[in-house]
C-alpha cells in the first residue's frame, strides 16, 4: 500500500551540523563567546531563533530585538556561504538507494525540516525531483517536538499519520513524529534516540527488506 516517507533533513540527508557549526561558533565569538561541538549538538532539529537564545544565553549576553534579527541574518549569511558549495557528494551513504527503492514501490516520499534552507539545499544535492512534498521552516509555526511539521507533510502528501514513516537524528524530531502518531526511525545512536520505535547507525545499516516490511505492513 502507499505510505508516507517523511525524512528530516539535515543530519538524516546531508551532514549540515558541521556548516551550522562554523556559522555559529564564528559569530559566537564575535561576540566574546566559546562555543563547541557539545553545545552545537544541542541545537540539532532546533531553529535558528532557538538557537540564537541558548548561544547568548550559555554567553550570559542579552541584546536588543534589532541586534537579535541581525545577528541571525549574519550567521545565516555565513552559513549559506558553504550551502552554495554544496554538491551530490555531501548526500549520506545509501539514501539514494532508500529515495529510489521508494520510488519504484510509488511511495510517497516528504521532506519534514525545520530549515529555512531547506528547498535550497536539495536543489544544491540534486534531491529536489524525489520529494513530492517539502515542509519546512517557512511553513511551520510551531517546531519540532510539535508534531506540526509531520501532521502537515502527511496532509500534503494525502496519507494518514499512522501510515507515515519518520526519519529523523534529532531527539525533538523523533518525539514530534511520535507525538504524530507516525513511525519514528531513529539515524544514530540508540542511547540518544531511545524513544524512537527503530534506531540504525545510518541508511547503510537499513535494508531494503525493511523498507519493503514497512510499505507493506
Ligand atoms: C535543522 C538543524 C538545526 C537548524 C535548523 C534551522 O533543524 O538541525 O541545527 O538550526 O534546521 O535551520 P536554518 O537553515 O533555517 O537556519
Ligand atoms: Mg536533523
Amino acid at each position: 500500500s502507499k505510505k508516507g516517507f517523511i525524512f528530516d533533513l539535515d543530519g538524516v540527508i546531508v551532514d549540515t551540523a558541521k556548516y551550522h557549526f562554523l556559522a555559529w561558533r564564528k559569530l559566537a565569538n564575535s561576540l566574546g563567546i566559546d562555543f563547541t561541538e557539545v553545545q552545537n549538538e544541542q541545537l540539532k532539529g532546533v531553529s535558528r531563533v532557538k538557537s540564537l537564545e541558548k548561544i547568548l544565553n550559555w554567553g550570559n549576553k542579552e541584546v536588543s530585538q534589532g541586534e537579535f534579527n541581525r545577528l541571525m541574518a549574519e550567521k545565516n549569511e555565513d552559513y549559506l556561504s558553504y550551502i552554495y558549495k554544496m554538491d551530490a557528494s555531501e548526500i549520506l551513504p545509501d539514501v539514494h538507494r532508500v529515495l529510489n527503492l521508494l520510488k519504484e514501490h510509488h511511495q510517497g516520499i516528504a521532506l519534514g525540516s525545520a530549515s529555512k534552507n531547506a528547498k535550497l539545499i536539495l536543489e544544491k544535492v540534486n534531491l529536489l525531483d524525489y520529494f513530492e512534498v517539502v515542509v519546512d521552516g517557512n511553513s511551520v509555526t510551531k517546531a519540532k517536538p510539535d508534531p506540526e511539521v509531520f501532521l502537515n507533510a502527511a496532509n500534503a502528501l494525502e496519507i494518514k499519520p499512522d501510515n507515515c514513516i519518520v526519519f529523523e537524528d534529532a531527539v525533538a524530531g523523533v518525539e514530534a513524529a511520535n507525538a504524530a502518531q507516525m513511525i519514528s526511525i531513529g539515524i544514530g545512536s540508540k542511547n540518544v534516540l531511545s524513544h524512537a520505535n527503530f534506531v540504525f547507525k545510518d541508511f547503510t545499516e537499513i535494508s531494503n527488506d525493511f523498507i519493503l516490511q514497512l510499505i507493506n505492513q
